[in-house]
């Protein structure tokens, strides 16, 4: 089950940042970096201030790049203080990804979670033959992913690794908006949310979600039926 907000053009922003009215103001929000969420950090920007505590989704293996981007995206804009904001670690050592899931603990998870969606199912940088039990973790990216990444820096390589938040550290969060636009993902939106669950898309585990909004807008939506 999952709650439909279908939202073109200059609404799709706003539709994605509503979700963050009901919730306290020191929620715990999870999120992605990419270009589907760019109207909601621009609306979250519009909005002003705010003293929400950030988790990071994902990072580049041995450059924090996402990193840098979230920070200029929203971590700076909207005044988020260090400790507030908990980044990926960019790093293999050791540890370092058990560390992120101790401390996400130990701030209770994410009340929210912000997701997009790759044009193979992942979510994250949880690739398709990810388990629903994955934790945070390095990942290898499929050479797809890194041809669709590959806009987001022109002129640096995109690594052939990542880390992640596991699926099943995902569906630890208490709720799930997954962002998704264009006519390119309305197959896969479909698959994941309508086909059966399975770790070739691994964003069909969101079906295990305990509250799924899709925020969407009609080109990707398309394939959802009424
Ligand atoms: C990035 C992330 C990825 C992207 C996905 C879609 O932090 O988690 O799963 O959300 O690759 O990327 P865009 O939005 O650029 O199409």
């Amino acid at each position: 089950m999952y709650e439909l907000h279908i939202a073109d053009a200059d609404a799709f922003g706003p539709a994605a940042a509503d979700l963050l009215l009901g919730l306290l103001p020191d929620a715990c929000l999870g999120l992605p970096t990419g270009h589907t969420p760019l109207p909601l950090y621009a609306e979250l920007r519009r909005r002003g201030a705010a003293a929400w505590r950030l988790v990071m989704l994902d990072e580049y293996l041995g450059e924090a790049r996402f990193q840098a981007w979230l920070r200029e995206a929203i971590v700076a804009p909207l005044g988020i203080p260090e400790e507030r904001f908990l980044p990926m670690p960019a790093a293999a050592a050791p540890g370092a990804c058990e560390d992120f899931e101790r401390r996400l603990r130990t701030w209770g998870g994410c009340d929210l979670q912000f997701l997009g969606l790759g044009a193979n199912g992942h979510i994250g940088f949880n690739e398709p033959g990810s388990e629903r039990d994955s934790r945070t973790r390095v990942v290898t990216l499929t050479p797809a992913t890194a041809r669709a990444n590959a806009g987001y820096w022109p002129n640096a390589p995109v690594p052939e690794q990542a880390v992640t938040q596991g699926i099943g550290t995902i569906l630890e969060a208490r709720r799930h908006c997954l962002l998704v636009r264009g006519a390119a993902k309305a197959a896969i939106l479909a698959a994941a949310l309508r086909g059966p669950v399975t770790s070739a898309v691994p964003a069909s585990f969101l079906q295990f979600s305990p509250a799924l909004t899709v925020v969407a807008d009609s080109a990707a939506a398309a394939g959802l039926g009424r």
